[in-house]
Formats: C-alpha cells, structure tokens, sequence
C-alpha cells in the first residue's frame, strides 16, 4: 500500500496536520498552490467570494494519484464550501476506484457537512476516513490520539 497526502494551506494549519499524517504513514506529499493570490485583506474577501461562487482556479501540483492506493487530502473551508484549489483537484484528477481519505482544519466544526459533500465530489473513490478540527483545539490541544484514530481507518 503506497499513500499521498496533498493538501492546500493558506496559513499552514492543514500544512501542519499534513506533515503529521505523511510523517506517520511514510506517505509521499503534495502541495497544491492556488495560482491566485489568496495572500491579504482584500485577496481573503475575494477568496470568500470564490468559494462561496463554487469558483474554479489554475493550480499546481506535482504528483500524479494515479501512482498511489490511498490519497489523503487536506484542506481549510471557505465561505462553507469546498475551497476553489480543492474543488480544481477533484475535478483535474482521477480518483476513481481510489482509497480516498479527507481531513480539515477549519475555525467553526462546519467540517461535518463539508465531508459529505467531498464524499459527493468523488462519487466513485472509497471512501475510507475523514478527520476535522477545529482552529483552537488543533492550537491549543493535543489532538494525536484522535489523528492516529484516522491513520488506523485508512491504513
Ligand atoms: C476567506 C476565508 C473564508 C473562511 N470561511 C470559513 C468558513 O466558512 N467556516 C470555517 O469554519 N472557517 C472558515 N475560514 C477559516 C479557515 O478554514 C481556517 O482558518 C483554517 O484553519 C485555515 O487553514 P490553513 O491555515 O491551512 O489555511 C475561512 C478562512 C478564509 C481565509
């Protein structure tokens, strides 16, 4: 079983957890870069508005799924929607017959609808994990006993 974390971070919580679940399952990584500038005031407003429009965007990224069993993919929420980076990745890439697992860094714990509309973004992967956190828990608490429970689903 090979395993390819990809994510997309804006301020590097979901980078954080990223490197976490890589680290633990001797998983290749991937970031996915938004070729927009998400970076300040004016650009967090639009990013919003992007997301909120379930608009598309250019991204790089460097490795094929195709390559791998299982891909795990981490992302914030914004606006209460997929962000546009992610929902670009689901649509570039083939995922079908695919483990798929998804995790989010998000301030509120609207990562609860989010999965089942991922779910529903992928509809012919297998589904084998999600695993959401809050912004403060992620900072304030320990939160590895509840990550291992994750890597254990998808392992
Ligand atoms: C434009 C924008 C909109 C956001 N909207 C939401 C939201 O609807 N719900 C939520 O829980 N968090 C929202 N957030 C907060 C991020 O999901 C949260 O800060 C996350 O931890 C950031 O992850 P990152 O550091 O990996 O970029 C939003 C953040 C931004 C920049």
């Amino acid at each position: 079983m090979n395993y390819l974390v990809v994510y997309y971070s804006r301020t590097g919580n979901n980078r954080t957890i990223a490197e976490s679940i890589a680290s633990r399952l001797s998983a290749d990584v991937d970031e996915i870069i938004d070729r927009k500038n998400r970076k300040g005031k004016l650009n967090w407003l639009l990013a919003g508005r992007d997301s909120r429009a379930k608009k598309l965007t250019e991204i790089e990224y460097k490795k094929n799924p195709q390559e791998y069993d299982t891909i795990i993919i981490g992302a914030p929420i914004w606006a209460w929607n997929p962000i546009p980076p992610l929902r670009t990745y689901l649509q570039e890439v083939d995922l079908r017959g695919k483990r798929v697992a998804f995790f989010i860094c998000s301030k509120t714990d609207a990562y609860n609808n989010m999965f089942q509309t991922l779910a529903e973004m992928t509809p012919d992967s297998e589904h084998v994990g999600n695993f959401g956190i809050q912004e403060t828990r992620f900072k304030n608490e320990d939160y590895t006993a509840d990550l291992e429970a994750f890597i254990d689903k998808i392992r």
